[in-house]
């Protein structure tokens, strides 16, 4: 430990875009409840965040995924390591996730929750990396931050389980 770290979005600005972002969900879902599937434990905290902003009836459930691999590069090869605790018939659902980086995590899960009959299925996430999408058919609806090919940490997202409680997105400075 004892890494610098280079905030790249300020705690300010990362509530503020959430802030609009909610603001967009609350018009396009007014006349629905929504239920919100957390992606953990990265997309906890941009769950939080964007759910206390919501004004239609919420709901909330979370699910827990692990690529195999390494920490840095997911491998395409997703196992659910908690699966929801609710069916998703004929809800309207929105995944929230923490980062959308090749796409091959979301791809995989997204395929695995359309088979569960959702009346809708839609996805919502703090940071995308455009650049490193790998896998083609990831549609991402609402996005706060598009981001360079860089590797953050903070506001849930971590570098071997560490730095998730920052309240901003930085950088790891190499020395
Ligand atoms: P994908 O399957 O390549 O899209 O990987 C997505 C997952 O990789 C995210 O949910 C994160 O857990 C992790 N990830 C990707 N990029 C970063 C990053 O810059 N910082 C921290 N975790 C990342
Ligand atoms: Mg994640």
């Amino acid at each position: 430990m004892g890494e610098k770290i280079e905030v790249m979005i300020s705690q300010e600005n990362l509530e503020k875009r959430i802030r609009e972002v909610a603001a967009k969900i609350n018009e396009d879902y007014s006349s629905t409840e929504l239920h919100l599937i957390c992606v953990l434990k990265g997309g906890v905290f941009f769950m939080c965040e964007l759910a206390k902003h919501l004004t239609i009836p919420v709901t909330l459930d979370f699910m827990s995924v692990s690529s195999y691999g390494n920490d840095t590069k997911s491998s395409g090869v997703v196992k659910i390591v908690k699966d929801l605790d609710q069916p998703l018939e004929g809800k309207d659902v929105l995944v929230v996730e923490d980062i959308i980086d090749s796409g091959r995590t979301l791809s995989y899960l997204l395929d695995v929750l359309e088979r569960r009959n959702p009346a809708s299925l839609r996805l919502c996430t703090l940071l995308d990396k455009p650049d490193r999408r790998v896998v083609e058919n990831v549609n991402v609806d609402y996005c706060c931050f598009e981001i360079p090919d860089e590797f953050v940490v903070g506001f849930g997202l971590d570098y071997a389980q560490n730095y998730r409680n920052l309240p901003y997105i930085g950088v790891i400075q190499s020395a």
